[in-house]
C-alpha cells in the first residue's frame, strides 16, 4: 500500500467520499507524497513523453508564435509577462527563448514567469533555463499585472476534473469511497444530485441517461483568469493539450505509468492521471471574458502552418544521416495523424478583434 492510498483511506474513512476532483488534486499534488511533487515523471524513462521532450522543434515553433502575437496582436510593449503554466522540465520555454532571440527586443522586454506546484520540476526548470532570469510561482494570480503571454502544453489535462452520472433523478456526482472492508479506494455515487449540474454545458448536462460526463471547475476557473488578464493589459495565450474540439459525455479519465494504462484507484500517488480537455468549454469560458477564442486546431495543423516542415529541413542539412532520420521521426510524431497530431489540439486566446494568431485562420474563431 502506498503511503498516499493509507492517508486517502484514513481521510475518506473520517469524513466521508470524496469527488473525484478532491481525488485526483491529492494524488497529483498532495505536499508529500503527490505525483508530481515527488518526482520528474517525464521521458522515456518516466511515465509518459511530452512534446517538448519529443524535439525542440515544438518549443521553437511557439517560441516564434510568440513573437509573432507581441508584435503583431499586442503592439510590441517593452515589459511583458511571458508566462508558462506547468512547464515540466522547463525545456518548451528553454527552446521558445532560444528560437525568440531572432526579434530584436523580445527578450529584452520579457519577463519570464513559470507557474508550477512542483519542487522536483521547478529543480529541472531551473537547470534547463539557468542563465535566465525566472520567476516561479504556485498559482498564476501570482504573476505580476503586466500584458501576458502564455503558454500552457499538456497542462489543462492535469487539472482535476468532477464527474457526474446522468441518473432519473438528475446529475448526480460520482465520489471515491471505500469498499466494504474499509481497506480499498472504490467509485460510488453521492445520495442524490448537487449544485453542480447547474453550471454544466448543456451537451454534458442534456446527455443519456446513464451516461458519464466530467466537468474541470478548476481549468474553468484559469482560464477565466488568462482572458480577464488579456482583456485588462493586452496579451494572448497558447493553450496546447490532448482533449476534444466539442463538449460531450464519455468517461476520459486515465492513469497512465511507464507508458502504460493502469487503474485510476490503484497505487494512488504512483501513476499519472489525467483527463482529455474539454476545448469547447474553455473555449466558451474565455470569450465569456471579452477576448476571441480560436480554434481548437489539431496540433499537427497548427505545427505545419507554424513552418515544422522547414524548420525539419533546416536542422536536417546540420545533422548527421542518423540525426536527419530522428528528426523526420520526431516531425511525423507531433503531426502525425495516429499520433499526436490530431488528439492533441490548440486553442488561440487574443484580444477581441486584433487580429488572428498565427497558425490560426479567421474562419476558426469562435463564436
Ligand atoms: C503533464 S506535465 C506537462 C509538462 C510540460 N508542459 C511538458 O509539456 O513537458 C504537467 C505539468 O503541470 C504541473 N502542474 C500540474 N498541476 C498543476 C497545478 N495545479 N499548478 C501548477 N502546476 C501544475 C506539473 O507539475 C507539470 O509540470
Amino acid at each position: 500500500m502506498t503511503a498516499l492510498l493509507r492517508r486517502l483511506i484514513q481521510r475518506i474513512a473520517a469524513e466521508g467520499p470524496i469527488s473525484v476532483a478532491e481525488y485526483m488534486a491529492q494524488v497529483l499534488l498532495d505536499p508529500r507524497d503527490g505525483y508530481y511533487v515527488r518526482a520528474d515523471p517525464l521521458g522515456r524513462a518516466g511515465d509518459f513523453t511530452t512534446a517538448p521532450e519529443i524535439s525542440q522543434m515544438f518549443g521553437e515553433l511557439l517560441g516564434l508564435w510568440c513573437v509573432d502575437a507581441w508584435s503583431r496582436l499586442m503592439g510590441s510593449p517593452t515589459r511583458f509577462a511571458l508566462a508558462e503554466l506547468g512547464p515540466g522540465r522547463g525545456t518548451l520555454m528553454a527552446d521558445a527563448l532560444r528560437a525568440a532571440q531572432v526579434a530584436p527586443g523580445f527578450l529584452e522586454a520579457a519577463e519570464v514567469h513559470l507557474v508550477e506546484a512542483s519542487p522536483a520540476l521547478r529543480a529541472k526548470q531551473r537547470q534547463a533555463l539557468a542563465g535566465r532570469d525566472v520567476q516561479w510561482h504556485g498559482h498564476l494570480d501570482a504573476v505580476p499585472d503586466l500584458p501576458i503571454l502564455l503558454l500552457a502544453n499538456e497542462f489543462f489535462d492535469a487539472l482535476p476534473v468532477r464527474q457526474f452520472v446522468r441518473t432519473e433523478r438528475g446529475m448526480v456526482e460520482r465520489m471515491v469511497g471505500l469498499d466494504p472492508a474499509g481497506d480499498a479506494l472504490r467509485f460510488g455515487l453521492a445520495p442524490g444530485p448537487g449544485p453542480w449540474a447547474a453550471a454544466l454545458p448543456p451537451a454534458l448536462r442534456e446527455a443519456p441517461l446513464g451516461s458519464l460526463v466530467e466537468y474541470s471547475p478548476a481549468s474553468i476557473g484559469i482560464v477565466q483568469a488568462i482572458a480577464r488578464r488579456i482583456v485588462g493589459r493586452g496579451g494572448a495565450a497558447l493553450l496546447i493539450d490532448y482533449g476534444s474540439a466539442e463538449s460531450g459525455p464519455g468517461e476520459t479519465l486515465q492513469a497512465v505509468r511507464r507508458h502504460d494504462r493502469h487503474g485510476v484507484l490503484d497505487d494512488p500517488g504512483a501513476a499519472d492521471l489525467s483527463a482529455r480537455v474539454d476545448f469547447a468549454a474553455l473555449a466558451k469560458a474565455a470569450s465569456d471574458e471579452g477576448v476571441d477564442a480560436f480554434g481548437p486546431v489539431p496540433q499537427g495543423t497548427l505545427l505545419e502552418r507554424l513552418g515544422i516542415a522547414e524548420r525539419a529541413r533546416m536542422l536536417a542539412q546540420a545533422a548527421t544521416s542518423a540525426q536527419a532520420a530522428e528528426i523526420e521521426r520526431a516531425r511525423a510524431r507531433l503531426i502525425g495523424g495516429t499520433e499526436m497530431g490530431t488528439l492533441f489540439k490548440a486553442l488561440a486566446l487574443a484580444p477581441r478583434g486584433r487580429g488572428v494568431p498565427a497558425g490560426f485562420a479567421d474562419g476558426e474563431r469562435r463564436i
